[in-house]
């Protein structure tokens, strides 16, 4: 993920901004930037890679000055590169910013300062604020940056400052996090707490839509677009480092499930265009002539991925009417799959490395078969050798247990089979809108539901003696309970299966006893009734159930022992909410456990041997 770090005062600014930089080195970056305000100008340095790289620059050009902004780049909007890493500058070189987030209006805004004769030199959307700064200003930086704020659309949080008006650092942030340090005769900007914390410990945390002036006399915040001015109490920090690395949560899991509503948010980003309700996918770079002759899907990917792949099976058969097979990586590549000229193949990798997905990939490839990647890291091997590439804009995943890249690829899957439909006409426009609208509401319904996890936590504490417990659903259901079952196994150690509900009396069933815990997910209308009866099977064994419904079923709760309620949306969106429990029941666990949820025993975070 992207790391802000500004600073105005009397020191360094080159030494403040590097350091805190390297703070941030923990969240992934692939390129580092700064720009500092020197007795020349404005000047400015990055770097492809690591820091050292930056460093190295840095230490036979140093940027002389007392005030400045730096970055480190997780890339989204084009490659990782010199070029595409921040600060951005106009053309004249007398505004630079440092930006987190999406701009998702950027293309248009784009094509505006294009046809006014702006040149670009990244593929990014952050470079059109620089141009629109520069053609915006009119004498006064404030009054510019609420201009050029007004114009934008997306999820930002900002670093900008100006030639023209040198004593001077305007922070600005909607959706994405940042911080104003409080100094004596000083002021720093940080997107995260660890970035400024060796300089203060007195910070402003900025709300959605506000920002801030910094000058060497003070902070002033206000309403971003109305200048209103804001009176804040300062937070003082109480975290050590370690904490604050983890934003206060006890572990990066936790911390990345409670991501998830922004994750999702710049992964649906600039692709649901809110004018038309369509899915925009500038990315595909195949016709729509060629993509609508696909007449058969494989979906190959490895654990959670593949999880995701499941739900995407669902959706595209629902909405494209395209036969789609999931496959585990592993079997994939040895078992002489059937291609031809019409076979698609999907695979999905967080990491973009896993070994047994990038071998079922070239195995595809060699076979002259279309390969898609969904994947969260730009520039990764899956990402490099796909024909197509639709990123996860997850941001940097940490912990072992993967779960807002989940969400995020099953986002992207949702996308991808809306704009397939879209392709081959199989959804109107009508219900593609209902789709879409839709969808946009998920990031504040898995908030909503993150708000409350104490029933979860309650369920979870009670798990601490059991060896063995189930998961059942049907259709989407059952898709979701196989993630929540791995995720349970992954980090807290306790046996589980997830089990097809219709499927159990095949045999399963003979394992329900008393006090077996059963999980029990009942979201999808269609086979509701025929879920509850498989519910009743295994209490009549004596089963203690959760089960899970939409709100307004007063049904469930009648005969499982406690029910947890997820909000309602199309059942076929219900997966990306009804995973943030299952997440919150495994790290609950694992947890009440004592163990390290992080970094569960015998698994690594990236698989890149077979
Ligand atoms: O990076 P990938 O998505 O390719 O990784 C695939 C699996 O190794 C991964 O999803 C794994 O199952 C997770 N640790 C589960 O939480």
């Amino acid at each position: 993920m992207c790391g802000i770090v500004g600073y105005i005062g009397q020191k360094n600014a080159q030494e403040i901004i590097v350091g805190g930089l390297r703070k941030l080195e923990y969240r992934g970056y692939d390129s580092a930037g700064v720009a500092v305000l020197t007795e020349n100008g404005l000047a400015h340095d990055k770097a492809k890679g690591r820091l050292a790289e930056l460093e190295a620059l840095l230490e036979v050009k140093p940027l002389e000055g007392t005030a400045g902004i730096g970055h480190t780049r997780w890339a989204t909007h084009g490659k990782p590169s010199r070029e595409n890493s921040h600060p951005h500058l106009d053309e004249k070189q007398k505004f630079a910013v440092v930006h987190n987030g999406i701009i998702e209006n950027f293309l248009s805004i784009k094509e505006e300062l294009i046809a006014k004769g702006y040149k670009f030199i990244s593929e990014t959307d952050t470079e059109v604020i620089a141009h629109l700064l520069a053609d915006l200003y009119d004498g006064d930086l404030e009054s510019t940056v609420r201009q050029a704020i007004k114009k934008m659309r997306g999820a930002y949080a900002l670093g900008i400052m100006s030639e023209y008006e040198p004593d001077k650092l305007i922070a600005a942030r909607l959706a994405s996090p940042l911080i104003v340090g409080i100094g004596e005769g000083e002021a720093f900007i940080g997107s995260d707490i660890p970035a400024i914390l060796e300089h203060t410990r007195d910070v402003y945390i900025l709300n959605e839509g506000e920002m801030a002036v910094l000058t060497r006399n003070g902070i002033e915040l206000s309403v971003a677009e109305t200048g209103e001015k804001i009176e804040r109490d300062i937070f003082h920090v109480e975290w050590d480092l370690v904490q604050a690395e983890k934003g206060g949560y006890d572990s990066f899991m936790l911390k990345e499930i409670y991501e998830q509503p922004q994750a999702i948010r710049d992964t649906m980003g600039s692709r649901i265009d809110v004018d038309t309700n369509k899915v925009v996918l500038p990315e595909i770079k195949m016709s729509a002539e060629e993509l609508s002759q696909f007449n058969h899907i494989y979906i190959v990917a490895c654990g959670t991925s593949m999880h995701a792949g499941l739900v995407g099976k669902e959706v595209i058969e629902k909405l494209v009417r395209v036969p789609v097979a999931v496959e585990v990586a592993s079997e994939f590549r040895y078992r002489d799959p059937i291609f031809t000229d019409k076979t698609l193949v999907v695979v999905i990798s967080q990491s973009g490395e896993t070994a047994d997905t990038l071998a079922a990939l070239r195995e595809a490839k060699k076979s002259g078969v279309k390969v898609l990647a969904i994947t969260n890291v730009v520039g990764s091997s899956v990402a490099r050798e796909a024909d197509e590439v639709i990123y996860t804009w997850a941001g940097p995943e940490v912990a072992v247990a993967s779960t807002k890249a989940y969400t995020c690829q099953v986002i992207s899957l949702y996308l991808f089979a809306l704009y397939f439909a879209q392709v081959k006409g199989t959804q109107s426009d009508a219900q593609i809108a209902e789709i879409t609208t839709n969808l946009l509401e998920l990031p504040g319904k898995v908030a909503e539901i993150l708000e409350n996890p104490e029933a979860i936590r309650e369920f979870a504490n009670t798990l601490t003696d059991v060896t063995s417990l189930f998961f059942i659903g049907r259709g989407l259901d059952f898709a979701v309970t196989l993630e929540g079952s791995l995720k349970l196994k992954e980090i807290s150690y306790i046996h589980s299966e997830a089990y097809a509900a219709g499927e159990l009396k095949h045999g399963t069933l003979a394992l329900i006893e008393d006090n077996v815990p059963v999980i029990c997910l009942a979201t999808q209308p269609d086979i509701y009734e025929k879920t509850v009866s498989n519910i009743v099977e295994v209490i009549a064994r004596g089963a203690r159930t959760l089960g899970f419904a939409v709100a307004g079923d007063e049904e469930l709760g009648k005969t499982v022992d406690s029910v947890i309620h997820i909000p309602q949306t199309l059942p076929f969106l219900s997966p990306v909410l009804s995973v943030i429990p299952l997440q919150l029941l495994a790290y609950y666990a694992s947890a009440a456990r004592g163990l390290d949820v992080d970094k569960p025993r015998n698994l690594a975070k990236s698989v890149t041997v077979e």
